[in-house]
């Protein structure tokens, strides 16, 4: 009985005890990003979000939407540019259609390798690039990574630029993309990100093209099984806070926010890194037919792009040899 009163007493003390003040966020912001959960740029925007949580006291939270479920690329970057959404991770192509000196970071062909393209991108190059962004009511943070994309299709493995005539191919919502399919004989069709399955599995178009861990998680390597290592574009992604949401935040959140953008770019880049060969490998075990090009094979793919420059970098092909030289160097 005395052991029943003493657990009640206990019970009552506990119950009345001030509650630790738990921090009410200031801000609660939106996140917008079109991958899958466990995709790379995806567990990279829950960092950047824990981050910012964490070293703003709990002043800032974001709320990260994957999936895609705050509408397509081109929806979102709309949607920052009005406020509408606080915070994106869009890949440059979209990004281009609205900020069309973009394109020069992505124009086919245009990095040796990985390690170029990063060399650009952080580097003076690409903090010019990063500032452009607002002159069009965005804010750049970072750059995250996405590596090469490359053809697949559902009809036969494609060995040479021939190969492709006459095939319908997905492109991103992007001119410069749909006129270098173009550029090979293919059509080129533009289609939303979240649609590319069901048009494969459909036969509306024959085949897209990506990087091999959309090609993967999307599951397009069951119904396009021929794939081919032409590496025709590396397209970088941005993080993008939009103007209207930066206005309101101090100098001092303003920095943090940016440093953990920055951090969480970093360990997006690593994730990316173990799961673009995962994914290929993945690829591989189901039965995925891989062509690798020979480099002559490549440079003839290379070579029907000189009109896709000519047409989207004219006016900057100053930096497009600042690209190239710093490749060399
Ligand atoms: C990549 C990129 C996405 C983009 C997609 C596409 O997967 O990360 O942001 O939407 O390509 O091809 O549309």
């Amino acid at each position: 009985m005395a052991a029943i009163l003493a657990c009640a007493v206990v019970a009552i003390l506990i119950a009345s005890m001030p509650k630790q003040k738990e921090v009410e966020p200031k801000f609660v912001f939106s996140y917008a990003e079109n991958q899958p959960e466990n995709y790379p740029t995806t567990l990279g925007a829950r960092r950047f979000a824990e981050l910012v949580e964490e070293r703003t006291n709990g002043e800032i939270r974001i709320i990260v939407n994957a999936e895609g479920v705050m509408g397509t690329e081109a929806e979102v970057i709309a949607q920052l540019t009005y406020g509408g959404i606080d915070f994106a991770r869009v890949s440059l192509s979209q990004l281009s259609e609205y900020i069309p000196k973009m394109n020069v970071l992505q124009m086919p062909y245009l990095y040796r390798d990985s390690a170029h393209m990063w060399s650009v991108l952080d580097g003076e190059i690409g903090d010019d690039f990063i500032e452009l962004a607002q002159d069009y009511e965005l804010v750049g943070l970072s750059w995250y990574d996405a590596g090469a994309r490359s053809f697949y299709n559902s009809v036969k493995p494609i060995t040479c630029p021939e190969d492709m005539k006459g095939m319908r191919i997905r492109v991103q919502e992007s001119e410069v993309m749909a006129d270098m399919v173009e550029a090979l004989g293919a059509s080129a069709w533009k289609i939303t990100y979240g649609e590319v399955y069901a048009s494969l599995e459909r036969g509306t178009v024959d085949g897209a093209e990506n990087n091999w861990p959309s090609y993967v998680s999307m599951m397009h390597d069951e119904v396009a099984k021929y794939w081919t290592t032409d590496e025709h574009t590396r397209v970088p992604e941005m993080q993008l806070c939009s103007a209207h949401t930066w206005e309101k935040l101090t100098e001092e959140q303003r920095q943090i926010i940016l440093e953990c953008a920055k951090e969480s770019a970093l360990y997006e880049r690593e994730l990316w890194t173990e799961r673009e060969a995962a994914s290929r490998e993945e690829a591989v075990a189901k039965g995925v037919q891989v062509v690798e090009l020979s480099m002559e094979e490549k440079q003839r793919f290379q070579d029907t792009m000189m009109g896709v420059y000519e047409k989207y970098c004219g006016e900057y092909m100053d930096i497009i040899d600042q690209i190239i030289a710093v490749g060399k160097s």
